[in-house]
């Protein structure tokens, strides 16, 4: 039995300013994930540098908060069954370009920096995220 778990899910500019919310909220719906809470909002640098502190001296830092800053996104916390691997699994690698069609990267994902969609990649590193965009009373599970 695979522990049931929580995952941030975020859905990234490129994705919003092609209407694909309710596309991939639905794809992972459709996998039997959960959705146990959602929201719109606009990240400001702060929220961002603090989303993505363990990239902080990456060459793509810079870029990276200017574009998921860029415009508002959804974040949905997902929970279920080895939630965390499944949806990377959904998602795809990082770069769209070696991800497969059919998922989600594969499918909508534009290049390395606008990939469509965020998710976490560990129980500990998804209690912190979720913690930084959810209340405890925003969650519904
Ligand atoms: P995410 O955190 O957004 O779910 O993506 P990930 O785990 O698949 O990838 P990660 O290594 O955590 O990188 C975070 C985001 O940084 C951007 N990135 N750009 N230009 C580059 O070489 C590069 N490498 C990573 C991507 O937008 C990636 O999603
Ligand atoms: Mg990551």
């Amino acid at each position: 039995m695979k522990p049931i778990e929580r995952s941030l899910v975020l859905i990234k500019p490129d994705a919003m300013e092609r209407g694909l919310a309710g596309t991939i909220i639905g794809r992972l719906q459709s996998q039997g994930l959960k959705l146990i809470a959602v929201k719109m909002l606009h990240m400001d640098r702060e929220l961002a540098g603090r989303h993505y502190a363990v990239h902080k001296e990456k060459p793509f830092f810079a870029g990276l908060v200017s574009y998921i800053t860029s415009a508002p996104i959804v974040a949905a916390v997902f929970s279920g069954d080895d939630a965390i691997a499944r949806i990377r699994q959904i998602m795809g690698p990082t770069d769209p370009a070696k991800a497969e069609a059919g998922t989600i990267r594969g499918d909508f994902g534009i290049d390395i920096e606008h990939n469509s969609v965020h998710g976490s990649d560990a129980p500990e590193t998804a209690a912190q995220e979720i913690r930084l965009f959810f209340g405890e009373g925003e969650i519904f599970p």
